[in-house]
Formats: structure tokens, sequence, C-alpha cells
């Protein structure tokens, strides 16, 4: 039996700069001097902090297992940290995803997104963390399927034994809060007729059949749920457990070589061609966009992040490389084309998936100006 670890990455859009630009690196600070403090308390075993346009992000690892209310309330904490801070400098959106008053053992359904897993080390743990920008959870569902499923993407599927027993995929139905779990490949074409439903149906866990080893925990947070209201999109973030057995490194990557369609941009509201990018460029620009995407990679050991001899985390900026130049010109190529059409439709959302409430408004406004035909 391998020891025990939980990776726990809990994100919260706490303001930014200029508008919902980055998390400046003050805020990045508050966070850093928090979770070393934690560290330092023996709470949490190793961290890093980083941001995903002006969500500030916090990966940790430690011994407490999933939904630790000390550690969500760490987290919850820290982000309440920031936004003094943050509503202090007048910084934008402060608090914006800080949902809720009170804390109550627990930050899911309080506004922060979460993706956690407790895994039983292997003889080498490696891990690619994904972090998006001005999208939401369904972004997701194209890559992680053609990463676990689709053999035109991952060689294991065909070349590696214990992956051609196949994945298990969990899909979350957003509208009734119910799950599923599908088998592929035997439930192939069922899983993409729910998950091609981007904005309903999102894949939260992935287990490898044969054993039922978890290898993919995907935040599920809903903030227009929570809210009630527009609040900014969801900013998704996954954990990926990859190599011997499961997806390669460069297996998880494959889906990226090619930009694709998500929802998000400006105001949550129009079709977006994804954006993968470096740390260096995790901030939003042209039309609140394009929604950029991130892949951190490294190791766990013993619980900690594999660190170097002065204790720094040693964290992979994955996306920092000219492989996925092509997909950064497509995106921009895509962007251009669909900004060409403005506020109609394809660009623009169809009404149910928007969540900014204008056109009830402008119906409103209307009432009566409507005649039977
Ligand atoms: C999208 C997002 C931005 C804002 C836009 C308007 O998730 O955060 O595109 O919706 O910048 O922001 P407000 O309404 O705050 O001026
Ligand atoms: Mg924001
Ligand atoms: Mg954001």
């Amino acid at each position: 039996m391998g020891r025990r670890t939980t990776i726990t990455l809990i994100k919260c859009d706490v303001g930014s700069l200029p508008g919902h630009h980055v998390v400046p690196k003050i805020l990045l600070d508050i966070s850093r001097k928090r979770l070393n403090q934690a560290k330092k308390e023996g709470l949490i075993n190793s961290y890093y902090v980083f941001h995903a346009g002006d969500d500030l992000e916090l990966l940790m690892t430690h011994d407490k297992g999933e939904n630790s209310p000390e550690i969500h309330s760490l987290a919850w904490d820290t982000f309440l940290e920031a936004t003094e801070k943050a509503k202090k400098l007048k910084l934008y959106g402060a608090g914006q995803d800080m949902l809720k008053d009170a804390f109550s053992g627990n930050v899911r359904g309080l506004g922060p997104g979460v993706a956690e897993m407790e895994i039983e080390e292997r003889e080498a743990d490696p891990i690619v963390v994904l972090a998006a920008d001005k999208t939401s959870q369904g972004a997701f569902n194209l890559p992680l399927f053609r990463i676990f499923a689709d053999p035109f993407n991952t060689a294991g599927l065909v070349l590696e034994p214990t992956m051609m027993e196949g994945f298990k995929f969990e899909v979350l139905d957003q509208k009734e809060r119910s799950r599923a779990v599908l088998k592929c490949p035997e439930e192939m074409y069922e899983l993409i007729a729910l998950i091609g439903s981007t904005e309903r149906y999102v894949i939260s866990h992935v287990w490898r059949a044969v054993d039922d080893l978890i290898c993919v925990a995907t935040s599920t947070t809903k903030l227009s749920m929570i809210a009630g209201r527009y609040v900014g999109k969801d900013d998704p973030v996954a954990i990926i457990r990859i190599q011997h057995g499961l997806p390669a490194l460069g297996e998880v990557l494959a889906p990226f070589l090619h930009s694709y369609f998500v929802e998000g941009w400006m105001r949550g509201s129009h079709w977006a061609p994804i954006m993968p990018v470096s740390l260096k460029d995790s901030r939003c620009t042209l039309f609140d966009g394009p929604p950029r995407l991130l892949a951190l990679g490294f190791q766990v050991t013993e619980g900690e992040i594999v660190s170097d001899e002065d204790g720094n985390p040693l964290i992979y900026d994955l996306f920092d490389d000219p492989a996925f130049d092509l997909a950064r010109r497509e995106c921009v190529e895509y962007a251009s084309i669909i900004r060409r059409m403005g506020e109609f439709e394809p660009a623009r959302l169809p009404e149910s998936y928007m969540e900014y409430t204008a056109l009830s408004k402008v119906l409103e406004k209307l009432k009566g100006r409507f005649h039977p035909v």
C-alpha cells in the first residue's frame, strides 16, 4: 500500500486589475504567506500559489483527505484576507466569487472552485493540473474525452494493456444536480451524446476501469446557481494523474495541438476559441479573452510536491513551448473570424446558455409591443 496523499486545488476570483485581468502580486504574496504558515504548522505538506488570469489558485498537498474542513477553511481564510486587501485597494470585482458570508466547513457551494483527489502514491506520481480563465467547466469535456477515450489522441488506449480495459467517466448533470458513471469504450457514443452539451453535462471524475484508480478530478462549481445571477464564468480547474498505465504527459497535452471553442469570453456570453498559454501569458485581453488555459506539471513524493534543495516546488509550465504556437495562432484566427459576427449567433451564446440577464430586461422593456400574428 502506497502512502495516501491528497492534492487540493482551490481557486477564487477575489479581485484583479485592471478590470478582470490579473491577480496582482500583492494578493499572491498574501496567499503564499498564509500557506507557508500552514506548512510550518504541519497542516499542509507543500503548496504552490499562482493565478489563471483573474483567478487566485491555491495548489496544496496534505494528509487530511478530500473535503477536509481544516483545508477548506485555510483556503477560505486566505481568500478572505486577499479580499480584504483587494477591497482596500479597490481592485476590480473585489471578493467577486466569495458568494456567502459564513464558512460552514467546506468551500463547495460558497463560490470558490475545488478540484481534489486523494491518491495512494505510486512508485512515482506525476500530475498535470489545468486551470482556465473566462470559460466554464464544460471546456474540459472535449480534451478529457480525447485523453481518456480517443485512440486517435492517446496511443496507450491501443498499446498499453491496462489502459485497453478503458476508463469510467462520472458525468454531472448541472441542471438536475445528478450524476451518472459511463464506461468507455463500451458507452462512448452515449458519453459523447451527453458531454457534447457542454453547458449542461460536465465530466467531474475519471477512473481507470481495470482497478478504479482515480485519475481525474475537476471543479464543478456553478457560480450562477449559487448567486442566482451572473457573477462571472466558473473558470474551471482539473487535476489529472498521468503515466504508468495512465495517459502519458504527451497524451494529456496532445488535444491542445489545436484550439477549440468553449463558452465564455466577453461577459461570459460568447463562443470563444481557447488559447493554451504559459504562466506569463495567463491574462485575458482581447474582448476579455480569448479564454486562456494553463497546464502545470509536477510530481508528488511522500506527501509533497517534489521541490528543489531550497524547498521550492518544481512546477513545470507545460504550455511554455513552441509546440503550442499553432494552437495559439489558430485561436487568434478563429477569434478574428467569429468576432466579425458581433452580437449575432453563433458568435453570441444562445439565450438559454447566457448568464447575463440583459435580454430579459429588453423583453421587459418591450412588453406590450408584441402582438399576436
Ligand atoms: C467574463 C468577465 C468579463 C466581464 C466584463 C464586464 O467572465 O469577467 O468579460 O463580464 O469585463 O465586466 P463588468 O460587468 O464587471 O464591467
Ligand atoms: Mg472576474
Ligand atoms: Mg476568471
